[in-house]
């Protein structure tokens, strides 16, 4: 369960968001942006996911785990295009029932689990999986170190763990700085780097690749795609919470494009 109010609110926030993924505009726009159709929140974007299943050098059999894993992108994705069984676990129900969903009308029903459960309480057995995915999940936490010691125990050695997350970027201060605090994902802020955060818990970092122009493209995207299904949002939200999304993410591209914000690409490896 969620330990603070602020966390709270983040996973009754997601939780909303989920119920109206499936809805035929939202989808339009995650195709339109992304390339992807599960009803996704990250901006992981389809080439993404299929680098994701690259870096994770995934192999039939193997078990993936996916946390925060929303409607089942990109998890199920990874999961279909390197053939091996995955489980999905996320605190909001009405993602993970859009996940189970998804995963039978994909024919991984056999190979695919799906657990309502805390990143840091992670309901598996130590060593229990070959590889681990999220994607800008650490950035919608709190407690990231209990969420990367609980992959740690989870990994089996050789393992490997490829995650993105979005951070307020290097040597920004006042105004700036708030601006891009403003604009980010509930928890963007960090005291520590992730590649110390990291060592901390056990890992090691193989890889850290800069993937924030393609974000900025990708958010270009997505707010070319609400202009264009305005219409069909108004339907469906109704004007004010449309008008109230547009501004916000035309604010969050304006904080992006001035470049406050980057977004990573980590490789690890269990360091011991
Ligand atoms: C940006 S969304 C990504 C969802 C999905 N993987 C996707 O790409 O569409 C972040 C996800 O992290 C989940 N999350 C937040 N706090 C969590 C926690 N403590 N444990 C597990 N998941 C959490 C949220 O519920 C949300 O689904």
């Amino acid at each position: 369960m969620p330990d603070t109010s602020k966390d709270r609110e983040v996973s009754e926030t997601f939780s909303k968001q989920y119920e109206l993924v499936l809805a035929d505009v939202m989808l339009a726009m995650e195709q339109e942006a992304c390339g992807s159709n599960y009803g996704g929140t990250s901006w992981t974007t389809r080439a993404e996911a299929d680098r994701m299943v690259q870096l994770l050098d995934l192999a039939p059999n193997d078990r993936l785990l996916d946390i925060g894993s929303g409607a089942g992108w990109p998890g199920l994705y990874l999961a279909r295009t390197g053939g091996c069984d995955v489980a999905l676990t996320d605190l909001p129900f009405s993602g993970l029932q859009i996940a189970a969903r998804r995963a039978i009308a994909d024919q991984l029903a056999g190979v695919c689990w799906t657990a309502a459960a805390d990143g840091a309480r992670l309901p598996f057995r130590d060593a229990s999986f070959h590889a681990i995915s999220h994607a800008d999940v650490l950035c919608c936490l709190a407690d990231r170190p209990a969420v990367l010691n609980a992959c740690r125990r989870a990994i089996r050695p050789g393992g490997r763990m490829v995650f993105s997350v979005i951070s307020i970027a290097p040597g920004l201060s006042g105004a700036a700085y708030q601006t891009a605090l403003a604009n980010g994902p509930p928890y963007i802020e960090t005291d520590v780097p992730y590649t110390v955060m990291l060592e901390q818990a056990d890992w090691q970092v193989a890889d850290c690749f800069d993937i924030t122009k393609d974000f900025v493209e990708t958010v270009r995207r997505a707010v070319h795609a609400q202009e264009a299904h305005t219409k069909q949002l108004f339907e469906l939200l109704g004007k004010v919470e449309t008008t109230a999304r547009m501004t916000r993410m035309k604010d969050r591209l304006a904080a992006r494009e001035a470049g406050l914000h980057i977004r990573e690409l980590y490789v690890a490896t269990p360091a011991s």
